[in-house]
C-alpha cells in the first residue's frame, strides 16, 4: 500500500494486520519529529483504510465489526489525527438511510406505472369495442371488402410498423403504401397486374399498366418483379448527340404499340393514322423547329418569353404532356431544365424523352402536381390543356399549377384549343388567377375550315408576387 511502497500487499485485511505490526514498532520512538510526520502520514493512510473498509465490507453487510481479524476499526485511535469514524459512521448510516427510501419510491413508481399501463391496455380494449359498434366503422370493412382478392396487392398496401419505431419526422410508427382509390373500381385489371411471380420477371404489360393510369389507378402500386428489359438495349448518345437522334429499335419494348419500329411511327403522318403527336418522334421534321423561328400572336419562340424576364431568372420547370421532350431539349439550350410529363400513347414516348437527355415524369394530367408550392419557374403546356378537359378538371390543374409556380414565375399556355363560344368560359377562367399578361393572343385555327370556329389561346402569364 502507499506508506510502504514496497508492500506487494493489496488487500485490506492484511493492510491492517501490517498496521498493527507498525503501531507497536512506533511505541518507542515517539520524541523523533521527522518520524512524527511519517506517522501522521502513516495515520492518514491507516485511517483511509478503516474508512475503506467499512464502506465496502462490514457497513454493505450490516456488519459492525469485521469478525474476521478479530479486530474492531472502532478501537482504533483516531481521534488523534482528528478524524472521528463515529462521524463517518453516522454519515454512511444515513445515506445507506436515504437508500433504502429511494429503493421503496422506486418500488412505488414502478407499481404506479404498472398499474396506468394495465388501465391503458383497459380503455383501449374498450375503445377498440366501442369501434366495432360503431356504424362508421362498417365503411372502413367495406373498403377490405372492396379491395380486389390479390394477395400480392394486399401485402402492398398493408401498413407496417416502422422498424426503428416512432419517427418524429413522419409523426408516426407506421409505413403506408399508397395506390388510387379508384384502384378498386378495377378489380380484374388490378388483380391481374398484381398477379406474377415475387421475384420472377414481370408480365410484358406496359398496356396494361397505362389503362389502369387512364382509370384513375394513380400511383400504381409497386411490384415485386423485375420489369422488362428491350431485346437490345443500346447506351445512350452522348450530349449534344442525344438531343436530336432518338434511340435505335432495339432499346424499346414494342409490346403496347401498333408500330413496332421508329420507321412506322415516324411516317405515321403520311399513312393518316389517328394519334396524337402524330409526327413527334420525326426529329428531322417539325419538332426541329418548334420555339425557334416562327414567332406570331399564337407562336412565341422560347428566347423571347425567356427575354420577358431578368436573365437567367428561369432556370427550372415543367412541360405538361410534353410529346417527345423538345421543348426540353431546346429549354436545356438555354441552361433551363424541364421536366417532360407524358403517357406513352401509342407509342414509347418516355423512352424516347430519356434518351434525348431530358427528365420524363411517367404520369397523367389528373395527378397532382410531383412538387412543392412555390418552386418553379415555368410551367409550359402546348395543345395539352385545351377543351378536352372538364372545366371543373381544368380549373382545378390551373390553380395546381399557380402552386407549384414560384412567385413571379411564368405560365406558357402553348395553343390552348377550343371552340369561340367557350372563350367565355376559358378566358375569365384564366384571368381568375390573377396573372400579369406578358403575351396574350386569341386566334382562328383554320386547318379544317373557318366554320367549326375552333380557336387557339396563347399566353404568356407572370404569377403575383403576392396575393391580397
Ligand atoms: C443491337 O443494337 C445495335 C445497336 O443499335 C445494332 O448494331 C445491332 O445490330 C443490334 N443487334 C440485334 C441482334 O438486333
Amino acid at each position: 500500500m502507499a506508506f510502504d511502497p514496497a508492500s506487494k500487499q493489496h488487500e485490506g485485511g492484511k493492510a491492517f494486520r501490517n498496521l498493527d505490526n507498525s503501531w507497536k514498532a512506533l511505541d518507542g520512538i515517539k520524541n523523533s519529529r521527522g518520524l512524527y510526520q511519517k506517522l501522521v502520514l502513516l495515520f492518514l493512510v491507516v485511517g483511509i483504510n478503516i474508512v475503506a473498509f467499512y464502506a465496502f465490507s462490514s457497513f454493505l453487510k450490516g456488519q459492525e465489526k469485521d469478525s474476521r481479524h478479530g479486530y474492531s476499526p472502532d478501537q482504533l485511535e483516531l481521534k488523534q489525527l482528528g478524524i472521528s469514524s463515529n462521524i463517518l459512521i453516522v454519515k454512511l448510516g444515513q445515506i445507506k438511510e436515504e437508500l433504502r427510501n429511494t429503493q421503496e419510491q422506486l418500488q412505488m413508481a414502478r407499481e404506479d406505472l404498472r398499474n396506468t399501463l394495465d388501465q391503458l391496455g383497459d380503455l383501449t380494449r374498450a375503445h377498440l369495442t366501442a369501434l366495432q359498434s360503431d356504424p362508421n366503422l362498417e365503411k372502413l370493412s367495406g373498403f377490405e371488402n372492396r379491395m380486389p382478392d390479390s394477395a400480392e396487392l394486399l401485402t402492398y398496401i398493408e401498413p407496417r410498423k416502422l422498424p426503428l419505431g416512432w419517427n418524429p419526422s413522419l409523426n408516426s410508427d407506421t409505413m403506408t403504401s399508397s395506390v388510387g382509390h379508384r384502384c378498386l373500381e378495377q378489380k380484374e385489371d388490378i388483380k391481374r397486374f398484381m398477379d406474377y411471380a415475387v421475384g420472377g420477371v414481370c408480365p410484358d404489360d406496359e398496356a396494361l399498366a397505362q389503362k389502369l393510369l387512364l382509370a384513375g389507378c394513380e400511383p400504381l402500386p409497386r411490384r415485386r418483379c423485375f420489369a422488362h428489359i428491350p431485346s437490345n438495349f443500346s447506351e445512350p448518345y452522348p450530349i449534344p448527340r442525344c438531343h436530336w437522334e432518338g434511340p435505335p429499335d432495339g432499346s424499346i419494348v414494342w409490346t403496347a404499340y401498333d408500330c413496332k419500329s421508329f420507321e412506322c411511327l415516324n411516317t405515321r403522318a403520311k399513312r393518316k393514322i389517328f394519334a396524337d403527336c402524330l409526327d413527334c418522334f420525326d426529329l428531322n421534321g417539325r419538332e426541329k423547329n418548334r420555339w425557334l423561328f416562327e414567332s406570331n400572336q399564337l407562336a412565341y419562340t422560347i428566347q423571347e418569353v425567356l427575354d420577358l424576364k431578368p436573365t437567367g431568372s428561369i432556370r427550372i420547370g415543367l412541360d405538361i404532356g410534353g410529346g417527345t421532350g423538345s421543348f426540353a431539349v431546346r429549354m436545356r439550350e438555354h441552361d433551363v431544365t424541364i421536366v417532360t410529363t407524358s403517357l406513352n400513347l401509342g407509342g414509347p414516348f418516355n423512352n424516347f424523352i430519356a434518351q434525348r437527355g431530358v427528365l420524363p415524369f411517367f404520369m397523367t394530367i389528373a395527378q397532382r402536381l410531383p412538387f412543392f408550392d412555390n418552386t418553379l419557374d415555368i410551367v409550359h403546356s402546348m395543345h395539352v390543356l385545351s377543351n378536352w378537359i372538364p372545366t371543373e378538371t381544368l380549373e382545378f390543374i390551373l390553380m395546381d399549377i399557380n402552386r407549384v409556380l414560384r412567385p413571379g414565375g411564368i405560365l406558357w399556355l402553348d395553343h390552348f384549343f377550343c371552340l369561340r363560344p367557350q372563350l367565355d368560359i376559358y378566358v375569365p377562367m384564366i384571368k381568375r388567377l390573377g396573372y400579369k399578361k406578358l403575351k396574350w393572343g386569341v386566334g382562328e385555327k383554320l386547318d379544317r375550315g373557318r366554320e367549326l370556329q375552333e380557336m387557339y389561346v396563347s399566353a404568356v402569364l407572370e404569377k403575383p408576387l403576392k396575393r391580397s
